[in-house]
């Protein structure tokens, strides 16, 4: 299997399954580009960690984890960062034999909104069939432990990143300040800043859960307070490093910036963002249809991204399928372990990954302005 790093300087690279052989089993991450003399907690990582966790509320999957998080690597005595790559591994331990028994009995069939199908042309009758292997949500534990080292590096810069429910199921949150989203949007199990529109998003999921369907939805992740400047003005697009990360989410099936596909309905007077001058003597913009971007690097403003999120693929409503194996044509029986929506646990997924991608492009960009000889003026418009 390829593929399984992301990031040029702050990279992750991740690795494990969703059950995996037995006792120790479990996903694990390495962090490469970590300065030294953090203070990072194995408690810090776990707030992060806890936000994605299965078992919780009535939207989330039974399944029970604790996704209890060792640094195993990368901190010394005094537990505190060494510059060395930070090794930090989560156990799984809700491995039922009974869950196992029955991912056995379906082990040839083609699961239908599951990556099944591709993993049988890549791997043959080796496909990992307990529990989705790399392909599982499971997957993204370690990714949200790489995040949180990614968001912490980034706080020390007063940068932050939130995402949030902001559409499920054609209901919409209302417009809202960074701040009041930063207030609200954990208080509800959906993490929807508008808590009336939560509710009501709530009530459809559950409506959804009860017919033993599945419900999709909208994510808005915003960057803020990222300097200028950030990404490379061709193929390394700071906008093209997002899509990547955060595409390579499963479940993810579109992604805007800003205005996003209103683009297509607007005017150039409408769509331009026109910049003006602070009384520190900065350049802002008066709007922000852009998102955060021009020419794929960033200008200052929020980073706006939105990403849709289709609906869990485990239902419970049989449906039609294969059995790989002999190629016949077999009713897939109802499964009952399944999150009913993937939106109130993959909004942190889509931090994390945000946030390591931010954070490699400023690596990049400041690695970049330590070789060049500009004047002053121009790298102080950055900060
Ligand atoms: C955090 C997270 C949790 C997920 N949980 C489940 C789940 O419980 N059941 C399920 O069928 N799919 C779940 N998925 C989605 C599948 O992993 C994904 O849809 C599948 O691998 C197929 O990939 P694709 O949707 O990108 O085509 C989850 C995804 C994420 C990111």
């Amino acid at each position: 299997m390829l593929g399984n790093s992301f990031g040029r300087l702050f990279r992750v690279t991740t690795c494990g399954e969703s059950y995996g052989k037995g006792e120790g089993s479990g996903l694990a991450v390495i962090v490469d580009g970590v300065p030294a003399g953090l203070k990072i907690t194995e408690e810090y990582i776990q707030k992060e960690l806890d936000k994605r966790k299965p078992g919780v509320g009535k939207l989330n999957s039974p399944r029970l984890e604790t996704d209890k998080c060792t640094i195993f690597a990368g901190i010394g005595q005094d537990r505190i960062t060494t510059g060395a790559p930070l090794g930090i591994i989560i156990y799984n331990v809700d491995t039922q034999d009974v869950h196992i028994q029955q991912y056995r009995e379906y082990k040839d069939i083609f699961r239908p909104g599951h990556a099944t199908y591709p993993f049988f042309l890549k791997y043959g009758e080796f496909q990992d069939w307990c529990g989705a292997g790399r392909s599982s949500g499971r997957e993204t534990v370690a990714r949200v432990a790489g995040g949180a080292v990614a968001k912490f590096i980034l706080e020390r810069e007063g940068i932050e990143v939130i995402a949030y429910t902001k559409e499920c199921m054609g209901i919409i949150a209302k417009d809202m300040s960074f701040e009041e989203i930063k207030k609200n949007y954990m208080r509800n199990e959906i993490n929807c800043p508008d808590l009336e529109t939560g509710e009501k998003m709530e009530k459809k999921v559950l409506e959804i859960k009860e017919e033993g369907d599945t419900a999709g939805g909208i994510i808005e992740a915003i960057v803020h307070n990222i300097p200028p400047g950030i990404g490379e003005p061709v193929f390394d697009k700071l906008s093209a490093t997002i899509a990547h990360a955060v595409c390579s989410i499963g479940a993810v099936k579109g992604i805007e910036f800003g205005a996003g596909f209103n683009v297509a309905r607007m005017k150039g007077s409408e769509n331009n963002d026109q910049p003006y001058i602070t009384k520190e003597g900065k350049i802002r913009f008066k709007t922000n249809n852009a998102g955060g971007f021009l020419g794929g690097m960033s200008d200052g403003e929020d980073i706006i991204v939105r990403v849709a999120v289709k609906p869990t693929p485990t239902i419970s409503i049989e449906q039609t399928s294969i059995n790989m194996k002999n190629m016949k044509e077999k009713k897939l029986k109802p499964i009952t372990r399944r999150d009913p929506t993937l939106l109130a646990r993959i909004y942190v997924v889509v931090e994390s990954m945000m946030a390591i991608a931010v954070l490699d492009g400023i690596y990049m960009a400041r690695a970049y302005d330590a070789m060049t000889k500009l004047d002053e003026k121009w790298l102080n418009l950055k900060k």
